[in-house]
């Protein structure tokens, strides 16, 4: 290795999280230029950044910053798609408020407290410890922006060990997305079908393949004002992206009288297919609390997660109605133009039922500072959703992974920097309202 590069490698790494008490040079640097998988930490990321760019002359496969990572994605995305997954409903106040929302909080970095070598960012959700408190949102229709659509999230969530959520909208069906997540925590989104016996259904196939936690999402049993959609007549259930879990569900073909998904359907027969699971399962009919009985019933008593939750008298009415979760969310601003940003619900709903009920949050996450403040205000956990559908788009699973390694390494960075060593750590004495 020419000197040069060693030099810069040294600066470079002089940062990195390795014990450095009556070390040799030479364990020093094997350590960090060659460390074990099992001791890499998640702010390590950078190193490897670094390393490889110095080394090989190759810069990351994607931006490490949220807005040149979206500018990119929307260069090589068709129109439409780009639209469906940026936009937001009406005039997009929501989605901007949603950004808003994190910069009324600033961090207070304290320093020279005990939080080498390693972060503890573990936590224990359901009943299942996690490596971090992250899981991916349920976002649906994948496929829009790369052929390999929901395999490749679900893949690289389950490698990280972290939940990934199966969307009632997806492209890929539930056997296909199980086996790319392999023997990992696997969440499943409904859309509550206007249909008892597709419900019973979905749950059933969900249980048969290894999801554990049921997310329903109550916020959108119709669709908001789409605008960007609406003025590109784009849906893409219609033209049958979405609708795999209706086209393989057994319950739905008994319905529909055929088998959408045989060798001799007709195409008429997929199109009918396709729009019976839209309209059973967004038709414009709200699901009443009461409901969730029958949903109690059919899932048992593994956990049941209501997301969608903005108001405190919401998440109180989810404590009593026996929910085991909540998540803060406004549908990343697609439903309602003019709601609320989804931070600024989140700290009188921690006030409300903090430690009643386990409480996650989505809306705005766009860097690992912003996850920090989740926790900070009270959160759970946070779930991640247009950061990595534009990894997605750009590389596949390459492009997931190095946007979820690159949140994790700024979130473990920034926990460390503010001088704290676990989550426990995280509060909101950390934070100041501007
Ligand atoms: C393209 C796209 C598709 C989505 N599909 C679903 C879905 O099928 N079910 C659901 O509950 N939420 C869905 N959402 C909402 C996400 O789960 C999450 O609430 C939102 O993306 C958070 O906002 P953010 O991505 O701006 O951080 C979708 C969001 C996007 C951008
Ligand atoms: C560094 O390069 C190696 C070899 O090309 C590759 O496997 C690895 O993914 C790269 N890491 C990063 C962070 O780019
Ligand atoms: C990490 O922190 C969690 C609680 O936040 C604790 O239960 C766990 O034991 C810690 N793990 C280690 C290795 O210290
Ligand atoms: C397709 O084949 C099945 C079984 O052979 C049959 O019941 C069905 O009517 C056929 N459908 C069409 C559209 O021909
Ligand atoms: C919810 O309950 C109401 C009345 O009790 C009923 O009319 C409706 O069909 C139920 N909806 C679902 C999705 O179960
Ligand atoms: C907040 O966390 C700090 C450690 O980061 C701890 O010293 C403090 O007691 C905590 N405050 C509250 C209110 O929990």
């Amino acid at each position: 290795m020419k000197l040069q590069y060693l030099v810069i490698l040294c600066t470079v790494f002089s940062a990195a999280s390795i014990s450095v008490a009556a070390q040799s040079a030479q364990e020093l640097l094997d350590s960090v230029l060659n460390p074990d998988p099992a001791d890499a930490t998640y702010s390590s990321y950078s190193s490897q950044i670094y390393y490889n760019a110095t080394l090989y002359n190759q810069t990351p496969i994607a931006s490490t910053n949220f807005d040149r990572l979206e500018a990119s994605a929307k260069l090589l995305l068709p129109a439409t798609a780009y639209n469906y997954a940026a936009g937001g409903a009406g005039l997009e106040k929501t989605v901007a408020a949603n950004r808003e929302a994190f910069d009324l909080w600033r961090i207070i970095p304290q320093v020279m407290h005990d939080v080498s070598p390693q972060r503890n960012l573990s936590t224990s959700l359901f009943g299942r410890r996690l490596p971090a408190p992250v899981v991916m949102a349920p976002v649906g229709v994948q496929t829009l922006f790369h052929p390999t659509g929901e395999r490749a999230t679900a893949k690289v969530f389950g490698e990280m060990g972290l939940p990934y959520t199966l969307s009632t909208a997806t492209s890929t069906g539930f056997a296909d997305v199980a086996k790319a997540n392999g023997n990992n925590p696997r969440w499943y989104q409904l859309y509550w079908p206007s249909d008892d016996d597709l419900t019973r259904s979905y749950l059933r196939s969900a249980k048969q393949n290894g999801y554990e936690v049921l997310v329903v999402t109550v916020d959108t049993w119709d669709l908001g004002w789409r605008t960007r959609d609406l003025d590109q007549g784009f849906f893409p259930f219609i033209r049958g992206i979405g609708v795999q879990i209706g086209l393989e569900d057994a319950c739905a073909h008994e319905k529909l009288g055929f088998n959408p998904l045989a060798p001799n359907a007709t195409a008429e027969q997929q199109q009918m297919a396709a729009l019976y699971h839209v309209i059973t399962t967004s038709r414009g009919i709200s699901p009443v609390w009461r409901n969730l009985t029958k949903l109690r019933d059919w899932w048992g008593d593994r956990p049941i997660v209501l997301k969608g939750i903005q108001s405190v008298v919401d998440a109180v009415k989810a404590v009593e109605y026996g929910m085991d979760g909540i998540i803060i969310s406004n549908h990343g601003g697609r439903q309602i133009d003019g709601a609320i940003g989804s931070l600024e619900a989140l700290p009188a709903i921690v006030e409300a039922v903090k430690g009643k009920i386990t409480i996650g949050f989505d809306g705005g996450i766009r860097s690992g500072a912003d996850i920090f403040k989740v926790i900070a205000l009270g959160a759970d956990f946070v779930q991640l959703g247009r950061p990595i559908l534009w990894g997605l788009a750009l590389q596949g699973e390459k492009g997931v992974r190095h946007v979820l390694k690159s949140l994790l390494a700024e979130f473990d960075l920034t926990v460390g920097l503010s001088g704290c060593h676990e989550l426990g750590d995280v509060n909101s004495t950390l934070l100041k309202a501007r």
